[in-house]
């Protein structure tokens, strides 16, 4: 209400001024076309509010980059030293300048604004679309996704003042499209009993495995100990989009079933951001997240897991993925999760270069603070998120940010790539120095098949890989399977959290941002190499996993003792 009136208090002002006549316009964003699947489907009704972010230009955020890289490199005197929320905060925070020169331009068309990050980098103005048409010289339009009829107000193009360039990364929702998020790839719930949880003996895996995936084939498979962690302030965060929820009966049912040598009350502990809820209605249960909660209690014994629902309430127009990572970074050492893993993710090409490259500068900064981010890769093989008809293969995003850990699947007892398994290269982020060579060997390799398709000088991804095929879940009280990426990002973030309890118990830092260390010779030498399988899309095979590195199972799957060993336990 407040902000209305002073608005069209200001608004007399600015009319009679005319400040806007000082001021030469540049075009700041812009796209041919918009994101796949979206059509124009008129002019956006004048007097309706929109909420507006505008990304001021951080002061430092190659020092960030470098001071990440020196908290991360096994190799480097700083290693396990992460940041701290304030240390972080410095080199984010726009200069004062960037501030004044933005409020200035603000305050000129009568528009107040509100930081709404920690270190002030992010601004937030309510405003009708006649006044952001006339702020950003452009015309809001309605975009309609044709697969849902969902609609979203989206522009293909608006220019700022050419003296503001300098201090503005981006206003958005602008050129960003984000369809409604899909769940990874899953195969329809088979109704199946449970199969007996026979303890391992030794290192045979129990044969079902072939065909049904258990706790205890992981624990088989990747050596994964079955004792209890310790320590209460190390947290494995599980994010929970689009009203997925995680049941907790669901829950029991398959620890009483799967995990009989635990609490069948195991549970996480509830977060809720965005207005998130957690509904337990049995059949509102979400197989999403059923399967993301159910793995990671279910292999990371004793690990205190959150579960954090974003709600459909963001206003930061990329699902909420912005708000949880903000909502993290202000969180306290030792609240904060030293583990976050993620099962949803978007087609790059659906958001601008800019804000996704905030949106991974992000996960910059809560790497810096010491949290190991995992995301899966996708479950389109190279076409993307999902299976899509394209011609040039779809990279995942956030699973193409160099500062994430991306996680393809493999399945079967002896490992062969997922067909499904999402892998490829950026158009948005250069490829990182921690992969150069493996990525350079694997091209070298490949020589020109796929040419033309990808792009050769882009992050590549995945990172790593862990089985994501017919993982039994307690789905609406029955018992089913399920296949994705979705199952194999729980699976190594479970792994990173028992190592990190390890860690911590003896009062080293936990792991943090782990591709340096993953990719380093101790890292690849604690993973197994998956060097059969592809994952075609886009009416090719799409990329063959070879021997070392390569676009679809990464540089392998966990073993637990190795790991161990690698981190220095
Ligand atoms: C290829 O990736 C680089 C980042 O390494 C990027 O700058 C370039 O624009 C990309 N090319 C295309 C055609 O997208």
């Amino acid at each position: 209400m407040i902000l209305a009136v002073t608005f069209i208090a200001s608004l007399l002002l600015v009319a009679a001024a005319k400040p806007m006549d000082r001021r030469a316009m540049v075009v700041h964003e812009s796209r041919g076309e918009p994101a796949r699947g979206f059509v124009n489907s008129g002019v956006a009704p004048a007097a309706k509010d929109l909420t507006l972010r505008i990304a001021l230009k951080p002061n430092n955020i190659a020092g960030l980059e470098t001071a990440l890289y020196a908290v991360s490199d096994p190799a480097s005197a700083l290693y396990g030293q992460h940041l701290t929320a304030d240390e972080v905060a410095e080199f984010v925070k726009p200069t004062d300048e960037t501030v004044s020169a933005v409020s200035d331009w603000l305050s000129e068309n009568g528009i107040s604004s509100a930081p709404i990050t920690p270190a002030g980098d992010m601004l937030q103005i309510v405003v009708p679309v006649s006044k952001a048409n006339e702020l950003l010289a452009t015309d809001f339009s309605i975009f309609t996704h044709v697969d849902t009829g969902a609609t979203s107000i989206r522009t293909l193009e608006y220019s700022i003042p050419a003296s503001l360039q300098a201090h503005i990364d981006f206003f958005h929702p602008t050129t960003s499209f984000t369809r409604p998020l899909a769940r990874p790839k899953f195969t329809a719930v088979k109704k199946v009993s449970p199969v007996p949880d026979v303890a391992p003996v030794s290192n045979a895996v129990p044969a079902s495995c072939a065909t049904t995936v258990t706790p205890a084939c992981l624990q088989a498979i990747y050596g994964i100990p079955t004792t209890a962690a310790t320590q209460s302030s190390n947290k494995l965060g599980v994010s929970g989009f689009i009203e997925q929820f995680a049941n907790q009966a669901d829950l029991k049912q398959f620890l009483t079933s799967l995990r009989t040598d635990i609490s069948s009350a195991t549970t996480f502990t509830l977060q809720t951001l965005d207005g998130g809820v957690n509904t337990q209605t049995r059949a509102d249960a979400g197989i999403e997240a059923n399967l993301d909660t159910q793995y990671t209690i279910g292999i990371a014994t004793g690990v205190p897991i959150t579960f954090i629902s974003v709600g459909e309430n963001n206003a930061d127009s990329v699902d909420g993925f912005m708000d949880i990572i903000t909502t993290l970074i202000k969180e306290a050492t030792g609240t904060r999760p030293n583990v976050l893993t993620t099962s949803y993710g978007f087609d790059e090409s659906d958001l601008s270069r800019a804000v996704a490259t905030t949106l991974c500068n992000s996960y910059m900064q809560l790497g810096a603070l010491g949290t190991s981010i995992l995301f899966s890769s996708g479950d389109g093989g190279v076409s993307g998120s999902q299976s899509q008809t394209c011609t040039t293969f779809i990279p995942t995003l956030p699973s193409d940010c160099p500062f994430v850990t991306s996680v393809g699947a493999t399945g079967g007892i002896t490992e062969t790539a997922a067909s499904f398994s999402s892998g490829g290269f950026s158009n948005y982020f250069a490829i990182p120095s921690y992969q150069a060579t493996d990525v350079a060997t694997y091209l070298t390799t490949l020589g020109t098949t796929n040419s033309g398709k990808f792009n050769r000088t882009g992050r590549a991804f995945p990172d790593v890989s862990a089985q994501g095929e017919n993982f039994e879940i307690a789905w609406d009280d029955e018992f089913g399977t399920v296949d994705g990426t979705s199952c194999s990002s729980p699976t190594f973030a479970a792994i990173i959290a028992l190592l990190n309890d390890k860690l911590v118990a003896a009062g080293k830092a936990p792991l943090g941002f782990l591709n340096p260390f993953l990719y380093s010779a101790t890292g690849r030498a604690a993973l197994n190499d998956i060097t059969t399988g592809d994952n075609p899309g886009c009416s090719t095979n799409g990329f063959p996993a070879t021997v070392g590195w390569d676009p679809v199972t990464g540089l392998g799957t966990p073993n637990f003792a190795r790991l161990q060993t690698a981190v220095g336990l």
